[in-house]
């Protein structure tokens, strides 16, 4: 199929930044939305132009390197990672639009890539257990009852891709925050820590210019890993406690 793609070109993050139109013909309907930009890359590359900046690793929706804001959609039409997203859900003839993440705590570093460290100083601030368990306990030393071993794991699946961020009008990373929160907070290894965490993560969060959740729900739509908006309600709810116990 042939293809106009308008993508956003930005030489670094000072630099002010511009769509650029490009054609593209001959794509398989196979390939991912990622190999779809590498064939565009080898063009340029080809013709001497600079090749399009843009994230990814696994490549396999594990990773949660890559992320871009397709057609106005983050990680594009379908519930998936950008990597997972396949040409054929376009169709020949189609306008693409590709922006990298918008958010105040997201710089643009070049075209499509951005600056998601502010994710990984949210962990940083309590996104963990710190007790020594020495050499790995046998599975069923520390029972835990099968609802929130299933909870846990669920929200477990984040993979910290940011595109609830990228969605959020806000520019909140509350569904982030609250897959942690939630995550951490089901299982007994995660209770020691469970207040000084909620507080440490949700300062560092608002030091690192995100913004309020306002219940709009844009984030669970947009994330690959379905993580449900009520993980939302329990950040709060543990936010509340914490505060209530004066952490
Ligand atoms: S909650 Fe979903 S959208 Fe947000 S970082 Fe995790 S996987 Fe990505
Ligand atoms: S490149 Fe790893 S999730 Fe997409």
């Amino acid at each position: 199929m042939k293809l106009t793609l308008k993508i956003w070109r930005q030489a670094t993050t000072d630099a002010t930044g511009a769509m650029h139109t490009y054609q593209l013909d001959g794509v398989s309907e196979d390939m991912s939305f990622l190999e779809m930009l590498d064939v565009l890359n080898e063009q340029l590359n080809a013709s001497d132009e600079e090749p399009i900046a843009f994230d990814s690793d696994c490549r396999e929706g594990i990773c949660g390197m890559c992320g871009l804001m397709i057609n106005g959609q983050a990680h594009g039409p379908e519930v998936t990672t950008t990597c997972q997203l396949h040409m054929r859900s376009f169709k020949d003839g189609d306008e693409i639009t590709i922006e990298p993440w918008r958010a105040d705590a997201f710089p643009v570093l070049k075209d499509l890539c951005v600056d998601r460290s502010a994710l990984d100083r949210m962990i940083q601030s309590g996104g963990y257990i710190s007790a020594n368990t020495g050499s790995a306990p046998d599975a069923h030393a520390a029972p835990v009852e099968k609802k929130k071993a299933d909870r846990a794991f669920d929200v477990a699946t984040c993979i910290g891709c940011g595109a609830c961020v990228a969605a959020c009008p806000n520019g909140s990373a509350s569904l982030f925050l609250g897959a942690k929160i939630t995550h951490l907070g089901e299982l007994p290894q995660g209770q020691p820590e469970r207040w000084d965490r909620v507080i440490g993560m949700v300062s560092q969060h608002d030091h690192d210019g995100f913004g309020g959740c306002t219940n709009i729900g844009e984030c669970a739509s947009a994330c690959p890993k379905e993580i449900p908006l009520d993980v939302i309600s329990q950040l709060n709810k543990d936010l509340r406690t914490a505060m209530v116990k004066g952490r």
